[in-house]
Formats: C-alpha cells, sequence, structure tokens
C-alpha cells in the first residue's frame, strides 16, 4: 500500500505546482510555503504557509506545527543549515540537507566540483573585498564572469570586459547588491567561449541507480533560460562525460530525488557548471511530453521511493518563456486562443497575482514526433511565445 506521507515544500512557484500535482496523483499530502500567500504551488496544495524561509526561527515553527515526514526545497534561499536539524529529527530533506546546502552557497558546491572530485570546470578565484576583487580578476583574466557567492537567476551576475577601476567598482557593487542576505563574497571565472550548454537531468534512486534524461539544450538571457529544447544532439563522448560528472557529484551530495546538472559544451571538452537538487526551469520542456515521465513525476517517483524502470524520449520538444515587462497586479494575457489553434502546442500559465519586468508568467510549449527536426520545434515554441502579451493594471 502506498502510505500518505506529509510534505512540506519550500517554495512554491511553477516548477512547485507542477510538483505538487505530481505527488497528489500519488496520493500524498502537500503543505505550500512561500513568501507570499497565493503562490503558484499553493493554489493546489492541500495547505499552505506563508513565511520568510531565510528566518530559521520561522522554518522551525512550520516544522514543528506540520511534523512533516519530507521537506523538499524548491528554491535556494532558505535557512538550509536547519536542515541538518531536521535530519536529526527524522524528517527526510530532499535529497539531503547536505545537498541542499551546499548547493545555495557556489563556494561550497564549486569546491566540491573542482577540488574534491577534480571535475573540470571553468577557473575561478574568490574575493572579499574590492583589492581581492582586482586581484582576482587579474590572476583569472579578462573576459571573467562575476557571480554574488549567494544569488540565483543570474543575480548579481555579469561579465567585466577590461580591468579599470570604473569597470571593476561598477561590477563589484552590482554583485554585492545582488548579493542573498549579508553575504559579501564573489566568484570570479573565467569565461567559457562555449559552443552550447545543456541541463542533465538526473535521477538518484534508493535502489541505487542514477537514471539520465536525453540532454536538454537552453538559451539564457539575464541569467534566466528563454527558451529549452529536448534532446540537445550532442557527441557520445561528451554526454558520457557529463553523465560521469553529474554522478559523482550526485553521489558525494547523497540522497534522492532528481537534480538538474549544468554543463557547457566546448571544443575542449565538457565543463561542469552548477547543479539545482531538484527539478530545473529548463526542464519544464518535459511538460511538452518529450519523455514517458516528466520531470516532477520523476522527482515525485524518486523522493517517495518508487520505481523508474527507464526514462524514454517519446517526443521532441521545445519550451520558450512567456514573461512580463510591466510591474502590476490581475495579469492579463492576450493571444493564448490563437497559439492554441496550433497543432501539437500548449500553453502552461503560472497564475501569478503579480507582474514585474521580466517575471516568468506562462510557457509555451511544443512538441513532435522524435523523428521530427528539434531545431523546428524549437524556433515554432519562440515564435509562438512572442504572441503572447502580458498586461497588468
Ligand atoms: N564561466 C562562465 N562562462 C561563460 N558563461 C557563463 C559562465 N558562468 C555562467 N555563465 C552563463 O550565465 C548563466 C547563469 O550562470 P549560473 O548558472 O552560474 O547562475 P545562476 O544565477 O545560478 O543561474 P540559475 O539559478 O538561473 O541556474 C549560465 O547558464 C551561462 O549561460
Ligand atoms: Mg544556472
Amino acid at each position: 500500500m502506498l502510505y500518505q506521507k506529509k510534505i512540506m515544500l519550500l517554495g512554491s512557484g511553477e516548477l512547485g505546482k507542477e510538483l505538487v500535482i505530481a505527488l497528489q496523483r500519488l496520493g500524498q499530502y502537500v503543505i505550500a510555503v512561500d513568501n507570499y500567500e497565493g503562490a503558484p504551488a499553493m493554489q493546489v496544495a492541500h495547505q499552505f504557509e506563508v513565511i520568510n524561509m531565510l528566518d530559521g526561527d520561522a522554518l522551525d515553527k512550520i516544522v514543528a506545527k506540520h511534523q512533516p515526514h519530507l521537506i523538499v526545497p524548491e528554491i535556494e534561499a532558505i535557512r538550509t543549515e536547519r536542515f541538518y536539524d531536521y535530519e536529526k529529527q527524522g524528517i527526510t530533506v530532499v535529497p539531503s540537507a547536505k545537498a541542499a546546502n551546499f548547493t545555495m552557497n557556489r563556494k561550497a558546491i564549486r569546491d566540491i566540483a573542482a577540488k574534491e572530485l577534480g571535475l573540470r570546470t571553468a577557473n575561478y578565484l574568490y574575493a572579499t573585498t574590492l583589492e581581492e576583487f582586482e586581484i582576482a580578476v587579474t590572476r583569472i583574466g579578462i573576459p571573467c564572469v562575476v557571480k554574488p557567492l549567494m544569488s540565483s537567476s543570474g543575480k548579481g551576475q555579469s561579465v567585466l570586459k577590461e580591468i579599470t577601476a570604473e569597470a571593476l567598482a561598477k561590477v563589484w557593487n552590482y554583485a554585492m547588491e545582488g548579493s542573498r542576505g549579508d553575504y559579501k563574497e564573489v566568484i570570479v571565472e573565467e569565461f567559457i567561449p562555449f559552443d552550447s550548454e545543456i541541463t542533465l537531468l538526473t535521477v538518484t534512486q534508493k535502489n541505487g541507480a542514477t537514471l539520465f534524461c536525453p540532454p536538454i539544450g537552453h538559451r539564457q538571457e539575464r541569467g534566466d533560460y528563454q527558451e529549452s529544447w529536448q534532446p540537445c544532439v550532442i557527441s557520445d563522448t561528451d554526454l558520457k562525460e557529463a553523465q560521469h560528472m553529474a554522478d559523482k557529484i550526485t553521489q558525494v551530495l547523497t540522497g534522492f530525488g532528481l537534480w538538474g546538472v549544468e554543463f557547457f559544451l566546448t571544443q575542449k571538452g565538457v565543463y561542469f557548471s552548477e547543479l539545482s537538487p531538484r527539478p530545473h526551469d529548463t526542464g519544464m520542456v518535459t511538460l511538452a511530453n518529450t519523455q514517458n515521465y516528466n520531470e516532477f513525476e520523476l522527482h515525485a517517483r524518486a523522493i517517495l521511493g518508487l520505481a523508474i524502470p527507464q526514462i524514454n524520449l517519446v517526443n521532441v520538444g521545445a519550451s520558450a518563456v512567456v514573461l512580463a515587462t510591466d510591474e502590476g497586479t490581475n495579469p492579463n494575457f492576450t493571444g493564448i486562443e490563437a497559439v492554441l489553434k496550433n497543432i501539437n502546442t500548449d500553453v502552461k500559465v503560472f497564475n501569478k497575482p503579480s507582474t514585474r519586468p521580466y517575471r516568468r508568467m506562462a510557457v509555451v510549449l511544443c512538441n513532435g514526433s522524435i523523428t521530427e527536426n528539434v531545431t523546428s520545434v524549437k524556433e515554432k515554441a519562440i515564435q509562438l511565445s512572442k504572441q503572447i502579451e502580458v498586461t497588468s493594471v
């Protein structure tokens, strides 16, 4: 018998919403948490809580109140240090307290990847002051990519192209402003002129077998993905290398679930970039029925310890985001009716209650049979996403 577990989801965005749906369909009970009421995942959960997840005491309170069997983080910005305590209390943190805690800090994860595991990554150095920053930039060379250690979605991230006092100060200040909390440190990374970048969705399971989804290609702008497609055609050698790296890093971080492992593909081989210990936004392409199970169904099964006998590509597909342009509330969409007239096309609207420039509000999904050209499917998704407009008051 499938036992109903109480699951606390920390972060209730569009990815969380799809996960809740997958968990509900397996008979589970979900409490969705975020810092505002009406968040996408709350709309489909049994219960919800509104707290600041960076506040450890507020987290402790709701964990004590609900006594969940599992805690499932959907975002990085959580007081993850508390996860170790929850594990000690017998609660399963997904995929593990270590994975959630290490991946929220670029330093922790980069040092494990490059130093402990010897994975190929961009050269990097850290800096905690403007003086150290200048030294780091001089050593790494330009162009280089500068990121706050604690940030996501490209916040505070920029490419430094010249070593002048003015450019250094500008990039440093931007990183400080985009830094989460009062953590004042940056990573300076060698700029990798990659040919393409991929997400390798990787599933670690209770039975010990690690599974890989066909690679997903994507394109980023302002730190957020604009479109993703599956499969991304890459060489067998590159794929094997990426799978090997994904296997190594997920084993070290421990736990069961689906991970989004990001790589850069270059003439010199595959570079490990970073990873999410949970469904990845570029993996929304799997909502286009590209696989026998989408990434949320895979995560749900893996965290519940349920079998995943095989992952198959059943269609080629693409996703393209629909972004808001202005700040406002009560978003309204135009163009969806016309887009839905196209075959093999779907639109998922997230029902976010408010808008701001570049906020992701919906996604267009297109697919085609596995013999179809994935590039044309991608172009179609991009064109259709441009026909949808978000307005708000
Ligand atoms: N060293 C690098 N060289 C070239 N491009 C890079 C480098 N590091 C990052 N980028 C580009 O910036 C994007 C965002 O970087 P990264 O994934 O590290 O940031 P992030 O804020 O964690 O993003 P997210 O949370 O959305 O995954 C990458 O997907 C890639 O396109
Ligand atoms: Mg990333």
